[in-house]
């Protein structure tokens, strides 16, 4: 057990995580989720920075791919850049995958580097295919291109490179999204995951958009991505003391996902909205226990749920059995 015990939520996670790394074994993958929600403002990039940076500190092999041309996420993973990554994602999605300017995944990816871990495991184990805003400007390429919405699919899951395809590679991918799903890099990622992870806030303003989003995945089920489901449902920004809206939001939340949500919600803390560029920093060196101890339980129960998806999907083979 590499990791320090008085680190709270550490080795529930620790544990999870290696059952985790068995399954995906013998499942042959490892999971492609996607981190949607129709509404901006609610939490996807910080919760997709801080729960990837949570699953490589324990020891996943974890791939970040930011498919917003807002690039949140990527300047969450890569802070005090000067100019944002070039070559990055919308690169890919109009590259060549044979030629003599033919650009692969591997020219484009970027390891982000932990200023302090707790755990040595966690080195290596963190990586980004970034975003930049000249993504914005592929809209109408992608939107008349034959292969459109499909290219992400392909170069996730599809694209094979020395034996490998980036599923094959990573224990685990996150595409973070932009916020509204009818963009098209939006509907990329809902036919290139396996699965959804939703957050949401309890605010009533944000309910209406938990309805678009599930239409959403609707149509993507319906013929790109049949197996797509929404694996659980994160509500983040909980604020106890604002009182009977804040749980009679949270109720809603659950009419609308049942036992998707993950408990507990994740709080509305100073520490996360002063310091969207040092997400990194918020799971290391001690500092800022209370979103850490959040975000590693909240990391335990969504794996846990991820890893249940890919149980009923692949069950072992019983003994005997018919
Ligand atoms: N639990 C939280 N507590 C406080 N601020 C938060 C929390 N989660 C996110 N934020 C802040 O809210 C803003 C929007 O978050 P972001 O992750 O960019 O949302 P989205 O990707 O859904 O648009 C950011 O400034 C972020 O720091
Ligand atoms: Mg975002």
């Amino acid at each position: 057990m590499p990791a320090s015990k008085e680190v709270s939520g550490f080795e529930a996670l620790f544990k999870v995580a290696k059952n985790y790394q068995k399954k995906i074994k013998t499942a042959g993958n490892g999971a492609v989720l996607v981190v949607a929600n129709e509404k901006g403002g609610i939490g996807k990039s910080t919760i997709t920075a801080l729960m990837a940076s949570a699953l490589a500190e324990v020891g996943l092999k974890v791939l970040v791919i930011d498919i917003d041309p807002q690039s949140s996420v990527t300047q969450m993973l890569l802070p005090n850049l000067e100019k944002l990554p070039s070559p990055a994602i919308g690169d890919l999605l109009t590259a060549d995958f044979d030629g003599d300017n033919a650009i692969f995944p591997a020219d484009v990816i970027q390891e982000v580097r932990a200023g302090t871990v707790y755990n040595a495991e966690a080195l290596g184990k963190l990586f980004l295919l970034p975003s930049n805003p000249q993504l914005g400007k592929l809209n109408s390429y992608l939107a008349t291109n034959i292969n459109g919405r499909q290219i992400l699919k392909f170069i996730v899951k599809e694209l094979v490179i020395e034996n490998k395809a980036l599923v094959n590679e990573y224990d685990l991918i996150l595409i973070d999204t932009p916020s509204q799903l009818d963009s098209i890099f939006a509907e990329s990622a809902l036919i290139a995951g396996d699965m959804v992870l939703m957050p949401t806030t309890p605010r009533p303003v944000d309910q209406w958009a938990i309805a678009q989003t599930i239409q959403k995945i609707r149509e993507a089920k319906k013929v790109a991505n049949r197996g797509l489901e929404i694996v659980a449902a994160v509500v983040n920004m909980y604020d106890p003391r604002s009182g009977l809206v804040e749980s009679e939001g949270l109720e809603a939340v659950k009419a609308a996902l049942g036992d998707r949500v993950v408990e507990p919600p994740i709080r509305s803390l100073k520490t996360i909205a002063n310091s969207p560029a040092k997400s990194m920093s918020l799971l290391t060196s001690g500092q800022a226990q209370k979103p850490a101890d959040d975000f590693r339980q909240t990391t335990t129960e969504v794996l846990a749920r991820i890893l249940a998806r890919i149980e009923l999907n692949n069950p072992s083979k019983a003994k005997g059995g018919r």
